[in-house]
């Protein structure tokens, strides 16, 4: 785990958490054990798009198009402005954009959940509700594009294979530092 050189040194310790990285990652798995250790709130950025748009993330990919669920990505993060004692799965392609990143980083902290695409890949091939799953070479492309981003987060954790009980403890580790 390190601590990425753009950690500002302001952030309010009961700040929103946001976890960042790749489809596949555990961000809502690990989420929910980080928010329930912390006593917070857990939120899942694409069932609040969900509920905003009255659509499902696919609805949304087939009916309206990938650019338009940006947009509805970039608000749902803005409406995320006034919680407190929030723990916040991100979407795999919200923090590729450098608005959301700007966003993300007025509004809390921001943990990218580094995880190998051999792990990711396990846990959603054949998923029917990922607009942009692909096959392998696809995926490793995509993680490949998007990883400079991933590491502008806040703090990084290399996930491996350990358990969400053992990511919760390095991610309060890293956020109490
Ligand atoms: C996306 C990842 C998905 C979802 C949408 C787009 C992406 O979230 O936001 O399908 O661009 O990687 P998960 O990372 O939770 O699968």
């Amino acid at each position: 785990m390190s601590q990425s050189h753009d950690t500002p040194f302001s952030y309010r310790k009961d700040a929103t958490v946001f976890l960042v990285g790749f489809m596949g990652a555990g961000k809502t798995t690990v989420g929910r054990a980080l928010a329930e250790y912390l006593e917070y709130d857990f939120f899942d950025l694409d069932e609040l798009i969900e509920a905003r748009a009255a659509k499902s993330v696919q609805a949304i990919f087939a009916e309206l198009g990938e650019a338009e669920f940006r947009r509805l990505e970039h608000d749902a993060i803005r409406s995320c402005a006034n919680l407190s004692r929030a723990v916040i799965a991100l979407g795999g392609g919200a923090y590729v954009s450098e608005e959301n990143r700007t966003l993300l980083r007025t509004i809390g902290r921001t943990v990218w959940l580094d995880c190998p695409l051999e792990v990711c890949l396990r846990r959603i091939s054949g998923d029917q509700s990922r607009p942009l799953l692909g096959d392998q070479n696809e995926m490793r492309e995509l993680l490949g594009e998007r990883r400079a981003a991933y590491a502008r987060a806040n703090y990084i954790v290399h996930t491996g294979e350990l358990s969400p009980e053992e990511l919760v403890i390095e991610i309060t580790t890293l956020l109490n530092s």
